[in-house]
């Protein structure tokens, strides 16, 4: 499984490349935000500074034609510019169009197996289920997860799956015991995976064990 990280912000992506892990990074217009910018170009290709991996950097448009060249220009930034497009019908035909034109589309705002099966069709690269929004409805997010990648696998649809809105370290775990290609995950919950108390506890007592000896 690949492991994206879903932030804007530079030091965030900086450290966990070099923690060696990355394989992605997934911006939107939230995270975008977050870090002051309103103007999301400059800020993207500082992003593609820092990683070769596929940087998903979202549209604004809400209107095809709109989409498409806010696409397109957004996909002239840098060679690993992925093009985000909410899951709307204008979105689906921009989705189209871009993919026609071998510009990589990641549709998001995804909540229903249906909605993926849409974007697949369309020719998306990826596609984004929110999982964490879904549980806040009351709903098991990883369930429509589930479901998109049984049927992606029915039709052999090449579409990565990006399970997105990931809040906990389960949420990692149980999308990699059903397959999921990708986990888009913020930086807490990065740091987050690598702990256990067992690990620390152990290496407390490995080093208090070397220490008295070495003061002898
Ligand atoms: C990533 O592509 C999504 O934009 C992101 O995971 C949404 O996460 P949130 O529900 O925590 O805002």
């Amino acid at each position: 499984m690949k492991f994206f990280i879903d932030t804007a912000n530079l030091d965030q992506i900086s450290k966990a490349a070099g923690y060696g892990i990355l394989d992605g990074v997934t911006t939107n217009p939230s995270l975008i935000a977050k870090e002051g910018i309103i103007e999301q170009s400059e800020h993207i290709k500082a992003i593609c500074a820092i990683t070769p991996t596929p940087v998903s950097a979202e549209v604004l448009a809400t209107e095809t034609d709109s989409m498409i060249d806010e696409g397109k220009r957004l996909a002239a930034l840098a060679p690993n510019v992925v093009v985000k497009i909410p899951l709307t019908m204008s979105g689906l035909q921009a989705t189209k169009e871009l993919s026609s034109q071998g510009i990589r589309v990641n549709v998001t705002l995804v909540f229903s197996a249906i909605q993926a099966l849409l974007a697949a069709k369309a020719g998306a690269a990826y596609v984004s289920p929110f999982v964490g929004r879904l549980d806040d409805t009351g709903l098991d997010g990883l369930t429509v997860v589930e479901d998109i990648l049984n049927i992606f696998g029915n039709y052999d649809f090449e579409t990565e799956v990006i399970v997105a809105s990931i809040r906990h370290c389960q949420h990692v775990h149980r999308a990699a015991l059903l397959g999921a290609d990708i986990c888009t995950i913020p930086f807490a919950v990065i740091q987050q995976l690598s702990g256990h108390p067992l690990t620390d506890k152990g290496l407390a007592a490995f080093l208090a064990d070397h220490a008295k000896v070495a003061a002898h």
